[in-house]
């Protein structure tokens, strides 16, 4: 976290305005050679323009002196618009509806990026009567482990925090979910589509299948 506004923020939060210099330095009665000294880093605003360039970039005050921003254009609940937040120090896991500027153990924590499930990290979900029972294949060591699973809908988060040493594994209501998420200790947090899961498997199934019925004709024919 920053102690001061530095230039570094200024220009970007004036360029993602779409502001020029000259632009700025009106709305806050200065003139465009001093926005630049800001930018430059050859000089700091007084402490009375920070409210007002706080004012000229629809931000506050703290989040022009922190230098995270938070835009959040629908603020009407969606849980899946949700972010993630974990502290890489006590493994506090944060979900919020939308960014927030968060942080624990005095880091600023970035929301985590959902990456696609990958071959280290499989995802098995099965449709148990009205429930999902999802299992990872992965360790569950203490330096190497899923520590949350989480299922979206667009009105409902649920999150099943899991262990060291204990299952990955956890049962979520079918009704509304568009989305599951977990997250690895060490890789990062990774969200699959759980229809779309199960229908992979079942075509990959039918698959297998087809090509033993074609190899089976196939040796008929010509074997
Ligand atoms: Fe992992």
């Amino acid at each position: 976290m920053n102690q001061y506004v530095t230039g570094t923020v200024i220009k970007d939060l004036r360029e993602k305005s779409g502001m020029t210099q000259l632009q700025l330095a009106e709305k806050l009665g200065v003139s465009d050679k001093t926005v630049s000294k800001w930018e430059t880093a050859k000089g700091y605003p007084d402490i009375t323009l920070l409210e007002p360039i706080a004012k000229a970039f629809n931000i506050s005050v703290t989040e022009l002196i922190s230098g995270n921003t938070v835009f959040n254009e629908n603020v009407s609940a969606n849980t899946l618009r949700s972010k993630f937040y974990v502290c890489p120090v006590c493994k506090n896991v944060i979900h919020t509806m939308g960014e927030a500027a968060i942080s624990c153990h005095g880091i600023q924590l970035m929301p985590l990026e959902a990456e696609e499930t990958d071959e280290r990290h499989m995802i098995l979900i099965e449709r148990v009567e009205d429930e999902y029972y999802v299992r990872i294949d992965h360790s569950m060591t203490k330096e190497h482990y899923i520590s949350f699973m989480a299922a979206a809908s667009s009105d409902e988060m649920k999150v099943v925090k899991l262990y060291p040493e204990g299952g990955a594994e956890a049962r979520f209501k079918i009704r509304g979910v568009k989305r599951i998420f977990f997250y690895c200790n060490r890789d990062g947090l990774f969200s699959i589509d759980p229809v779309k899961g199960i229908d992979d498997k079942e075509v990959g199934y039918d698959n297998v299948k087809e090509r033993r019925e074609l190899e089976k004709t196939a040796d008929k024919l010509f074997g």
